[in-house]
């Protein structure tokens, strides 16, 4: 096998984007864009994989931090798609192989798609293999221009004839390049055209010239859509969410309405889970088997057990919950929530790092922030946690088989020691000792024949509304 070498190109302004960010991370299915074409390259084991930066760089290098086997090129000014290759000359210095070139823009290529383009290069001995698609609208693309059966060369939409914009056949901006013969050629790129700039697909007009071969694989148009605009992100989208929608049902999870059903790409949904409508599934989240998320459920970067319920307008983000949980409806898990085995989270209570441990119920109106509370531990209806001084957070520590009434304040840092009960309307701002009940709330007074003693006064003046 010849070494891949994979270089993607990222530094133009995606000025039809309008927008602050650099256009390749932009999120599509809770990825950036340019992580989809990373994914795609890594299916190909390449030797290396390089980035052409350039505008908003430094945002796409720390956006891209984590991979550090990842090699940054600057592209300053941008001058064009032949331009931002010919910055990595210095890199492939004496590297032999094959140069597979992406673009940074274009997130819907498999990694199947982009073996077919490596044999087909390999099996053609060609010197660069371009791959197209036969497109509907092929407003925007280079056209493929064809001599007979072989490639003549690629016409970008400015610069083409009528007769040229009429063709169907479209450049889709992947390339496999001969590394040998590469970089010399990419200095003959002239910019005499419709927009001054170096284009890469010249290329191919230099090869066949030159007696080269240059060969080209056609691949399913959805596959090399390019984003160049909000539109066209929108139109992607959906596109992705429709596979990933087919790709749950067919590994065996009910969607009751995939049209309204929002699953990021990295999503892992166990089978035999039920889905209802206008559910958003989204990051790094991970949801067991035989689960039932009600509509109008937002999760994000959670991992949640089997036979789970989710009941309706349910927001987790970070959250873990463990098998056999409920909860909800009307719930918010925030960040470092931790629902374990059996237990359940009501409506209208909030957790944030917090573990309600298994069997625990909170089934109505609380807030739980900063807590370990143990297993089979019941929250009484409004209870809060009072984990913030101002200053600092503190945590409120609940053990085993204790009973928090209703309406009880715990004032942290305290503790309320194993099976102890906290009675209802308490302020607990001492710890409870285990197996104790702590009261901390006014006595209640009764005053005998107050209701009569009052009628008997001098009627109260008029009230002025
Ligand atoms: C390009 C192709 C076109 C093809 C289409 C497929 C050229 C001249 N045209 O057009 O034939 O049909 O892709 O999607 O190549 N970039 C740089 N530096 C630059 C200019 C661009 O790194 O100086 C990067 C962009 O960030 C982008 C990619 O190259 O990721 C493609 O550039 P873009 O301007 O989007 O080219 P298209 O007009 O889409
Ligand atoms: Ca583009």
């Amino acid at each position: 096998m010849t070494d891949i070498h994979v270089v993607i190109l990222a530094a133009g302004k995606g000025r039809r984007m309008r927008s602050e960010l650099p256009k390749v991370l932009h999120p599509l299915s809770g990825r950036r864009l340019i992580e989809h074409v990373l994914q795609a390259a890594a299916d190909v084991r390449p030797s290396t994989v390089t980035v052409v930066i350039g505008h908003g760089g430094e945002a796409v290098t720390r956006a891209l931090a984590a991979d550090p086997a990842l090699r940054f090129v600057m592209q300053e000014p941008q001058l064009g798609t032949a331009h931002a290759l010919l910055q990595t000359e210095a890199l492939f210095s004496g590297a032999r192989g094959t140069l597979l070139l992406l673009s940074g823009d274009v997130p819907l290529l498999s990694g199947a798609s982009l073996r077919r383009l490596l044999d087909a290069h390999a099996a053609a001995d060609a010197a660069a293999t371009v791959m197209t698609a036969i497109v509907e609208r092929p407003y925007g693309y280079g056209r493929i221009v064809r001599a007979g059966e072989a490639i003549a060369r690629i016409v970008e939409e400015r610069d083409a004839s009528p007769a040229e914009r009429a063709l169907r056949e479209i450049n889709g901006g992947v390339y496999a390049f001969d590394l040998a013969p590469l970089f010399p050629a990419l200095h003959s790129v002239a910019s005499q055209n419709a927009q001054g700039e170096y284009y890469l697909p010249d290329l191919v007009a230099i090869y066949r010239k030159r007696g080269r071969a240059v060969a080209t694989v056609t691949v399913d148009p959805d596959e090399i859509r390019g984003i160049n605009s909000r539109t066209e992100l929108a139109e992607v989208g959906a596109l992705v969410r429709q596979k990933k929608n087919e790709e749950l049902m067919g590994a065996g999870v009910t969607l009751i309405d995939p049209a309204t059903t929002y699953v990021d790409a990295d999503v892992v949904v166990g089978p035999d889970t039920v889905i209802h409508p206008n559910v958003y599934l989204e990051g790094q989240t991970t949801i067991g088997g035989a689960c039932e998320i009600h509509a109008g459920v937002r999760i994000a970067g959670s991992t949640i057990g089997d036979r789970v319920t989710i009941a309706n307008f349910c927001v987790l983000d970070g959250a873990t919950v463990a098998s056999d949980a409920r909860v909800g409806p009307f719930a918010h898990l925030r960040p470092q929530s931790d629902v374990r085995e059996r237990a359940r989270v009501g409506n209208f209570v909030e957790l944030k790092n917090t573990t309600l441990g298994e069997g625990s119920k909170a089934n109505h109106h609380a807030y739980l922030g900063d807590a370990t509370i143990g297993s089979n531990v019941n929250i009484g209806a409004g209870t809060i946690t009072c984990n913030y001084d101002g200053r600092r957070k503190h945590r409120t520590i609940v053990e085993d088989g204790a009973f928090i009434g209703s309406d009880v304040q715990l004032v942290a840092p305290v503790r309320v020691g194993q099976g102890a009960y906290v009675a209802a309307g308490s302020s607990i701002v001492e710890d409870v000792p285990a197996g104790a009940l702590g009261v901390a709330r006014g006595r209640q007074a009764n005053v005998a024949g107050w209701v009569e003693k009052r009628a008997a006064r001098k009627p109260d003046p008029p009230a002025d509304s």
